[in-house]
């Protein structure tokens, strides 16, 4: 039996291969400090996929990090298409736009800093497809503000929403962990929405995304 880590590496091989601009943004967030807490390769892909089968032409995600998923995401987009993405940290922004600028997407991408729940009223909808990826308790806002700045047949995809299985730990009090209930039970009460949420394993651990479909 291979582990998780090596068939992730299998499938990365596969269908991601080798690619310049994601291995510098991925070493160079690494040397600037930044945690390894990007998508893995195979979920990137899957984000870029997902925005190119929509059609997507404006993209919405809240935390940016290094920018390893933004580059995924705009990779999805037309010539002419919108990616703004949300993050917190300064140091975060600077690295990721020296990441986007290297993989040649910078033209299509806004970083915006500070408190998403803050950021995300100056921002202007609706979109085609929204990645939610910051801070965990604050996942109920972020779903909120998502739905706000969706139209019929926007995608909203969520990771993290399963967390090593803890999700269905009530006992649990970790406010991460409490935020992503709370948010799973608010999309499943949300009439305006169809979702579901698949588990994942692979260089990440144990985890999973929602994908849901705005009605
Ligand atoms: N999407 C990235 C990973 C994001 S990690 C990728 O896959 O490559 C989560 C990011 O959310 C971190 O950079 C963190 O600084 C940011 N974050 C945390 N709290 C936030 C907040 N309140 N508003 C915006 N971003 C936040
Ligand atoms: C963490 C955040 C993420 O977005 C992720 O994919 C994995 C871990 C974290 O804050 O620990
Ligand atoms: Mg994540």
């Amino acid at each position: 039996m291979n582990s998780w880590d090596d068939v992730d590496a299998y499938i990365g091989g596969l269908f991601v291969g080798a690619d310049e601009a994601l291995e510098a943004a991925l070493q160079s967030s690494d040397e600037a400090g930044l945690p390894a807490i990007a998508v893995s390769a195979p979920l990137g892909k899957f984000l870029m996929l997902l925005a190119r089968s929509l059609g997507a032409r404006t993209i919405l995600e809240i935390g940016t990090l290094g920018g390893y998923s933004t580059i995924w995401l705009a990779r999805g987009l037309p010539a002419d298409g919108r990616l703004v993405s949300l993050e917190l940290e300064q140091h975060h922004a600077d690295v990721a736009r020296a990441n986007l600028q290297r993989a040649g997407v910078s033209d299509r991408v806004e970083i915006v800093v500070g408190p998403a729940l803050e950021t995300l009223h100056r921002v202007e909808g609706p979109f085609d497809l929204i990645f939610i990826d910051a801070d965990k308790d604050n996942y109920p806002g972020y779903f909120e503000h998502s739905l706000r700045l969706s139209r019929p047949g926007t995608v909203i995809v969520a990771d993290n929403v399963v967390r090593d299985g803890e999700v269905i730990n009530e006992a649990n009090a970790d406010p991460r962990i409490r935020g992503v209930r709370r948010f799973n039970e608010m999309v499943a009460a949300e009439r305006r929405v169809s979702a579901t949420a698949i588990q994942t394993v692979g260089t990440k651990g144990y985890d999973g995304f929602a994908l849901i479909l705005v009605s």
